[in-house]
């Protein structure tokens, strides 16, 4: 077995990046994948998603860029989810005089890829060296946007960077997918924003996406996946699709 990486990334914030990355890895691992969630957004809201926060000293994903795949392997540490491990953030983490290596997540990472079906890294909203180090790391990007008028602007920003690193840094980078969230497609503005991404990405790229669901906030509040806050609520089946998605499309690429 050797894991696919995704990475879950965009250049806005508050577009479902963590909600994904945390309800996707609770999705693969109830269906008995094994999952790596790396929370490389030092906002630490994946861990808290887990109900997981390092104490002072404690070890995280961050200490790679100074301890390289050792450091890695230290950070990981169980769930109390089925089949998901977590690296948490370093909430304190700043670059120093020594800069991140674009390559250095992507060789840490390499030794630990047999033990997981799937590493999901949680990305802060911004193109700095953390970004490039995820995107240098992973096999396929997923894009979690809202369909507002600022929605093609954003990915179109954030594809460019997707495009540079898989064309100087990372030649197996090859897979993207947006993913729209709070869908409601009584929404004029809804189905325009909808359009005119599948135009620009293609159709095939753009997934159906999540639809406004706040048991998804009431369970981040709780600090768990919303598939043990409230297993019937309608966000669980749309993350089952794209798990379907994930499984499918991406895992058997
Ligand atoms: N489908 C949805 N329905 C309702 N609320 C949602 C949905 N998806 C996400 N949210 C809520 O939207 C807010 C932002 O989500 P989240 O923190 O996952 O975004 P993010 O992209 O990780 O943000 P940041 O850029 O700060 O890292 C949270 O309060 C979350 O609970
Ligand atoms: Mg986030």
């Amino acid at each position: 077995m050797t894991a696919a990486v995704i990475a879950v990334s965009n250049r806005k914030g508050g577009t479902a990046k963590t909600t994904t990355a945390v309800n996707l890895a609770a999705e693969l691992g109830a269906r008995g994948r094994r999952v790596l969630v790396l929370d490389l957004d030092t906002q630490g809201h994946a861990g808290l998603g887990f109900g997981l926060r390092p104490g002072p000293g404690e070890p995280t994903v961050h200490d790679t860029f100074r301890g390289g795949a050792p450091a890695l392997a230290r950070a990981v540490r169980a769930t109390p989810y089925p089949n998901i491990d977590l690296a948490p953030a370093d909430r304190g983490f700043e670059v120093g005089p020594e800069p991140i290596a674009p390559a250095s997540l992507a060789r840490a990472l390499d030794p630990l890829r047999a033990h997981y079906d799937a590493v999901l890294i949680d990305t802060s909203p911004s193109a700095d060296a953390l970004l490039v180090a995820a995107l240098a790391a992973a096999d396929h990007v997923l894009v979690p946007t809202l369909l507002h008028h600022l929605a093609v602007d954003g990915v179109g920003q954030f594809a460019r960077s997707y495009v540079r690193v898989a064309a100087t840094l990372n030649p197996r980078l090859t897979g993207i997918s947006l993913l729209p969230v709070q869908v409601d497609m009584r929404v004029t503005m809804q189905r325009e924003t909808r359009a005119r991404l599948a135009e620009r990405f293609g159709e095939t790229r753009l997934l159906a996406g999540i639809r406004p669901d706040i048991a998804l906030a009431e369970a981040f509040g709780s600090h768990r996946p919303v598939k043990y806050h409230k297993p019937r609520t309608r966000s669980v089946v749309d993350f089952e699709a794209l798990c379907d998605h994930v499984c499918f499309r991406v895992m058997q690429h």
